[in-house]
C-alpha cells in the first residue's frame, strides 16, 4: 500500500518536473494575422485531443505504395476498414504509457477515433500549462468569429515521447477563410448550356463548357456504390434551391430534383434559406452534382480545422466510404505546426488506402499562401498550403482561357518545407527544377512535396447563390470539385467493369495517366494582387507547380484507367 502510493507520488514528481520536459513544436512569434488578447483564464477547462502514434506508419506507407502503383501484384487491392486499423492503431506500448501519465495525473482519456489513435482529456488550462510547458493565451483572427486558446509552444513529458504525436489544439494557428474571386462581371441569365466561348478568353465557364472541353460525358453513372463526398467547413451551407435552380439553367437534361445527402459530425448543420447560402459550399456542389451525373454526392458539414481530423476519422469509421473526396479549403502550412499537418496527412495516407481519392484544392494566393493583400508581395520566401501539400492528396489547381489554357497567377504551388518530394513525383519535380533560371529570387524547399497535381478552369463559373444566377464561383476552389467529379465518373466505368475505383491517385496520375493531360505552359503564379513581376513560378513544359500536369482528357484518363 504505502509502497504503490510512494510509486505514485514519485510519478508526479517526474511528470511535473522541467528537467523531463521535452520540446515538441514552437512558433518564434505570433503567426501573422492573429492577436494575442491576453492569458486564458486559469480554470476554465479546455479539451485537448492527443493523438497517439501508430504501430506500423511504416508499413502502411509501404501497403500503400504497393496498391496504388500500377504494375504491383496488388494494384487497387485497396483495404478494408479493418486492415488499415491494424496498421493505424496505437501499440499496448503506446496506449499503456499515456494512460499510466494520464491517471499520474487525475486525467481520463476517452478514445475517439475508430483507430484508437486519438483520445481526448478536458482539463484546466492551468493543468495543461503545467503538464505540457504550455503558456494557452487567447488569440483572435478576422477570418474567425470565435476568439481561440493556442500556446506558441508545447511540450511533452520524456515518457510520452514517441508515443504522442501530435496535442491539438495547441499550436496550430489556422483561420481559413472561403475564397470568392471577384470578377467584375456579373451576369443575370446565361442561357441554358452555354459551350465554351473562345473569342472570349475569359468567358462564362458552365457545365456545358467543361464537358465539351474536357470530354466529359453526359451520361448518368449507373453504379450506386461510388458516391462523391463534398467537405463543407466554416458555416458554409449548401442549398437544395439554389441547386434545383441550377440544374434547370445549366443541365436541363437531368432531373432538376437530383440532390445531395447531408452527412454531418461535430453537430454540423445545413440551414436553409437564402440567407444561409453559403457561395463555396454551393459552388462545390453544383459542381459536383452539375458534372458528376449521376454519381450520389454527399454533403459532410462540420467545423474546421478540427473538422479534418474529423472528417477522417468519421471516414475511418464507415464500412462504405466515398470513393472521392473533395475539399476546398487551404491554409498557410507553417501555422499548422508540423506535427498536425503530419497527422492530418498520414490520416490522407489511410484513406487513400482504403480506395478514397482525396482531392483538395491548391489554394487561392499563387505562391504566398491564401493571400490577398500586397504586403508581401516584395517577399520572396514562398508559403506553400496544407493540406494540398500533403504527399497524400491529390492537389488541383486553377486555369483560365480556352485556346489555349493558361495557368491563372492565383493558381496555389509550390513546395512543401514539412513533406519531402514523394517517391511518385522525384522525376517530374527534378524535371521542372531544371527549368528554374539560375538567378531564380523565389526562395523555396526544392527537396519539398510539389503541388499541385492538375488542374483545370478556376475563373469565371457560373453559378446560382442565394436565388442569384452569377458568374462570381471561381478559384482553385472550383477546379477540385471538378475534378473530383471527373474522378468519381471513371470510378462509375470501373465499377461498371468490376474493376477496382481509382483510390490513392498520384502514383497513377505521375505514371499510367500523365500523358492524360494537356499541358498548360504559359502563366505565373504571382497572385491576384502581386504585380507579376514579383517572385513567382512560370508555367513550363511538363509537371508544373502551377498546373501540375495540366488539365485532364476524359477519353484518355478513362483509357489509362481502364488499361
Ligand atoms: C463570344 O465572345 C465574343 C467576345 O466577347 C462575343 O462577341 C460573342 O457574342 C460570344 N459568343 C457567344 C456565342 O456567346
Ligand atoms: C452536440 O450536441 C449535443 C447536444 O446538444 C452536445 O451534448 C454535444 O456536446 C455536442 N457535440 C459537439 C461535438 O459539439
Ligand atoms: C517573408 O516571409 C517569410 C515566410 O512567412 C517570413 O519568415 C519572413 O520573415 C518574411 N520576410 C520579411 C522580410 O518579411
Ligand atoms: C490576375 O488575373 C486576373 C484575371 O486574369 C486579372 O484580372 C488581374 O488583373 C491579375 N492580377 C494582377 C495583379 O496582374
Amino acid at each position: 500500500m504505502a509502497f504503490s502510493k510512494l510509486l505514485t507520488v514519485l510519478s508526479i514528481v517526474v511528470a511535473a518536473s522541467a528537467a523531463s520536459m521535452v520540446l515538441h513544436e514552437r512558433h518564434t512569434a505570433v503567426p501573422s494575422g492573429f492577436v494575442r488578447r491576453g492569458a486564458a483564464p486559469a480554470n476554465e477547462m479546455i479539451t485537448l485531443r492527443v493523438g497517439l502514434k501508430s504501430n506500423n506508419g511504416a508499413g502502411l506507407e509501404a501497403k500503400l505504395r504497393s496498391v496504388s502503383s500500377p504494375g504491383s501484384f496488388d494494384f487497387r487491392q485497396w483495404l478494408s476498414m479493418d486492415d488499415v486499423k491494424t496498421f493505424t492503431q496505437p501499440s499496448a506500448d503506446t496506449v499503456s504509457a499515456f494512460d499510466t501519465f494520464a491517471s499520474a495525473n487525475g486525467l481520463v482519456p476517452t478514445v475517439i477515433s475508430p483507430n484508437r489513435d486519438w483520445v481526448s482529456i478536458t482539463l484546466p488550462v492551468s493543468k495543461a500549462n503545467k503538464l505540457f510547458a504550455a503558456q494557452f493565451d487567447v488569440f483572435t483572427h478576422p477570418s474567425l468569429k470565435d476568439s481561440i486558446a493556442r500556446t506558441l509552444s508545447v511540450s511533452l513529458p520524456s515518457e510520452l515521447v514517441g508515443h504522442v504525436d501530435v496535442i491539438h489544439p495547441t499550436t496550430a494557428f489556422v483561420a481559413p477563410k472561403t475564397r470568392l474571386l471577384s470578377s467584375e462581371r456579373q451576369i443575370n441569365v446565361r442561357g441554358p448550356a452555354a459551350s465554351c466561348n473562345s473569342s472570349d478568353p475569359l468567358g462564362v465557364v458552365t457545365p456545358t463548357c467543361l464537358q465539351e472541353l474536357y470530354g466529359i460525358p453526359t451520361t448518368p453513372a449507373t453504379q450506386s456504390p461510388n458516391t462523391l463526398l463534398v467537405t463543407g467547413y466554416v458555416d458554409q451551407w449548401a442549398q437544395s434551391a439554389d441547386l434545383a435552380q441550377f440544374l434547370k439553367l445549366v443541365r436541363s437534361d437531368i432531373p432538376p430534383s437530383t440532390t445531395f445527402t447531408l452527412l454531418t459530425t461535430d453537430n454540423g448543420t445545413n440551414p436553409q434559406s437564402p440567407d444561409d447560402a453559403g457561395v463555396e459550399a454551393n459552388l462545390d456542389i453544383q459542381y459536383t452534382v452539375g458534372i458528376a451525373t449521376g454519381v450520389p454526392v454527399e454533403f459532410l458539414s462540420n467545423d474546421f480545422p478540427s473538422a479534418l481530423l474529423d472528417t477522417t476519422t468519421f471516414l475511418d469509421g464507415i464500412d462504405n466510404p466515398p470513393t472521392v473526396m473533395t475539399t476546398s479549403y487551404a491554409y498557410t502550412e507553417s501555422f499548422f505546426g508540423l506535427s498536425l499537418a503530419t497527422k492530418i496527412c498520414n490520416g490522407y495516407m489511410a484513406l487513400g488506402a482504403r480506395g478514397i481519392s482525396v482531392v483538395f484544392a491548391s489554394g487561392d494566393g499563387g505562391v504566398r499562401t491564401n493571400h490577398d493583400s500586397s504586403d508581401l508581395c516584395a517577399n520572396n520566401t514562398f508559403m506553400p498550403v496544407f493540406p494540398a501539400a500533403c504527399p497524400w492528396v491529390t492537389a488541383i489547381g486553377s486555369t483560365e482561357g480556352f485556346a489555349p489554357e493558361k495557368a491563372t497567377n492565383f493558381t496555389g504551388g509550390g513546395f512543401s518545407n514539412f513533406f519531402p518530394t514523394p517517391y511518385y513525383q522525384t522525376a517530374a519535380v527534378d524535371g521542372f527544377l531544371d527549368t528554374i533560371p539560375g538567378d531564380f529570387a523565389g526562395i523555396f524547399n526544392k527537396a519539398g512535396r510539389g503541388y499541385p497535381d492538375a488542374s483545370l478552369q478556376g475563373l469565371g463559373f457560373e453559378m446560382v447563390s442565394g436565388g442569384e444566377v452569377t458568374n462570381l464561383g471561381g478559384g482553385t476552389s472550383a477546379s477540385a470539385p471538378t475534378f473530383a467529379s471527373i474522378i468519381a465518373l471513371i470510378n462509375d466505368r470501373l465499377l461498371a467493369e468490376n474493376k477496382p475505383v481509382l483510390g490513392f491517385l498520384n502514383p497513377f496520375l505521375y505514371s499510367k495517366a500523365s500523358s492524360a493531360f494537356t499541358d498548360v505552359t504559359p502563366g505565373r503564379n504571382s497572385g491576384q494582387v502581386c504585380p507579376p513581376s514579383s517572385s513567382a513560378f512560370d508555367a513550363a513544359v511538363g509537371w508544373d507547380p502551377l498546373t501540375g500536369f495540366g488539365t485532364p482528357i476524359f477519353p484518355d484518363l478513362l483509357a489509362a484507367a481502364l488499361a
